[in-house]
């Protein structure tokens, strides 16, 4: 038995989807903790192609249960949304449980992260608009709505009515918008009370018996460590903590309760929305991998910025998050390079250096210096077998492994659940 957190180990977008998707077999619970729908974990299996933005990525194995846990801010029209996609795919949703601590995102959450990023300019962080840095600061500000209130009617008509007076203010006095009716928004919470009530839960309780018994529990996190409030590229980042630490706050777990922290790296590096991101590629090269990797945001559509593996960055992933293995993707998108890059340091005003800046001021000064591999040059989508991978790609991976200071438990070369090479049993 086995309790392991996957997490995203660059910016996001790193593939977790399709990692947990492979992982979630053996697991007899997964649990997001993390982030809200502004995350879109891509899964291509035997039931079809999907990007879910809230519903835990083992939801396609009738075997688990899958939990949102309290770290999770969700915005209910969204996850109606996404189990109604699912039930017409003949996916059951039926047993996914809520946790009655999550936070919920309300309609001001979402206009007011709109405004927020209008107002803030030149300096907008390119958030996805889907009201996530409004519904963490209310959850730390104690302002938050949780899934809990929504089953006491006349509680939760209280509380709303309470956050719409301040939130009404706000949106009319400060950014002259309409005010928010508080019918308006009470019928409509109703309305997904009645359909998610049969979810909502304690589900602390739930995944502390599925411990106690000796399942094995997967956690499943969002976005990624770049984009961490606390260690991310700070203010260009999310909302939510999204390193390893949040399985154990977001889900409800005590910290020794986990045995792996499995961190998600694709082969390369990529980022959407503002802020530096030292390995960036403008030329055709960054071109070939957006083609070849499909590197579009899956919540925006936006075009991701594609560039070289980041080792360092990668180290400190390692370093913030203890991971103890390393899931690397989309090998593939690299097949065709004749030379392959990996950043093993920064130069950072003519001296050079081996760890992570703090300031987002001195990361965008950064300068890579590259390690260079001679490419494989050869598809790699058909390969399932560690030793079955050519020689020059064997030679790249194993030099990630160490750059990274973790083993390499999985490898991704395609983008169905079976183009995957198990190097190592995670669980
Ligand atoms: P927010 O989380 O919508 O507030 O966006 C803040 C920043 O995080 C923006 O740069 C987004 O592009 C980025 N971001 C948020 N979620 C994801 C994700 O799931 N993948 C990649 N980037 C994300």
């Amino acid at each position: 038995m086995s309790v392991v957190v996957a997490i995203g180990a660059q910016w996001g977008d790193e593939g977790k989807g399709k990692v947990i998707d492979v992982l979630a077999e053996q697991a007899k619970f997964v649990v997001r903790f993390s982030g809200g729908d502004n995350a879109g974990h891509t899964i291509v299996n035997p039931f079809g192609k999907f990007a879910l933005q809230l519903v835990p990525s083992g939801i396609f194995y009738p075997t688990a249960t899958c939990i949102i846990g309290n770290g999770v801010a969700v915005n209910p029209a969204v996850l109606i949304a996404e189990m109604d996609m699912l039930n017409s795919h003949g996916i059951a949703t039926d047993t996914l449980v809520i946790s009655d601590r999550a936070n919920m995102i309300m309609p001001y959450h979402v206009l007011l992260d709109r405004l927020e990023e209008q107002a803030r300019g030149g300096g907008a962080i390119g958030t996805t608009g889907k009201g996530i840095g409004p519904v963490f600061s209310d959850k730390l500000a104690r302002y938050g709505i949780r899934f809990g209130d929504l089953l006491d009617r006349t509680a939760f008509r209280e509380r709303l009515g309470a956050m719409l007076d301040i939130k009404n203010r706000l949106l009319t006095k400060v950014y002259g918008a309409e005010p928010l009716s508080l019918e308006g928004v009470y019928q409509q919470y109703l309305g997904y009370a009645e359909r998610l009530a049969p979810h909502i839960q304690d589900a602390t309780v739930l995944i502390d018996e599925a411990i106690a018994r000796g399942d094995n529990v997967l956690l499943e996190g969002a976005q990624g460590t770049l984009l961490d409030p606390d260690f991310g590229t700070y203010p260009y980042g999310t909302s939510s903590p999204s390193v390893a630490g949040q399985g154990s706050v977001g889900a409800g777990i005590g910290p020794t309760k986990i045995n792996r922290v499995i961190g998600v790296f694709k082969a390369y590096i990529t980022r959407v929305g503002a802020g530096p991101m030292p390995t960036v590629l403008t030329e055709a090269v960054g071109q070939a991998m957006r083609d070849r990797g499909h590197e579009f945001g899956t919540v925006s559509g936006r075009p991701r910025n594609c560039g070289w593996f980041d080792a360092v960055a990668a180290r400190y992933a390692t370093l913030v998050n203890g991971l103890t293995g390393a899931a690397i993707t989309k090998l593939d998108v690299l097949d065709t390079q004749p030379t392959v890059k990996a950043c093993v340091a920064y130069r950072l005003d003519g001296k050079t250096i081996d760890y992570f800046p703090s300031r987002i001021t001195d990361v965008a000064r950064c300068e890579p210096v590259y390690e260079e591999f001679p490419g494989w040059q050869t598809p790699l989508n058909d390969v399932r077998r560690f030793a079955d991978l050519p020689l020059k790609a064997r030679r790249y991976l194993r030099r990630l492994a160490e750059l990274i200071g973790a083993p390499i438990v999985l490898v991704g070369v395609g983008q169905e659940r079976r183009q995957t090479i198990e190097v190592k049993s995670v669980w």
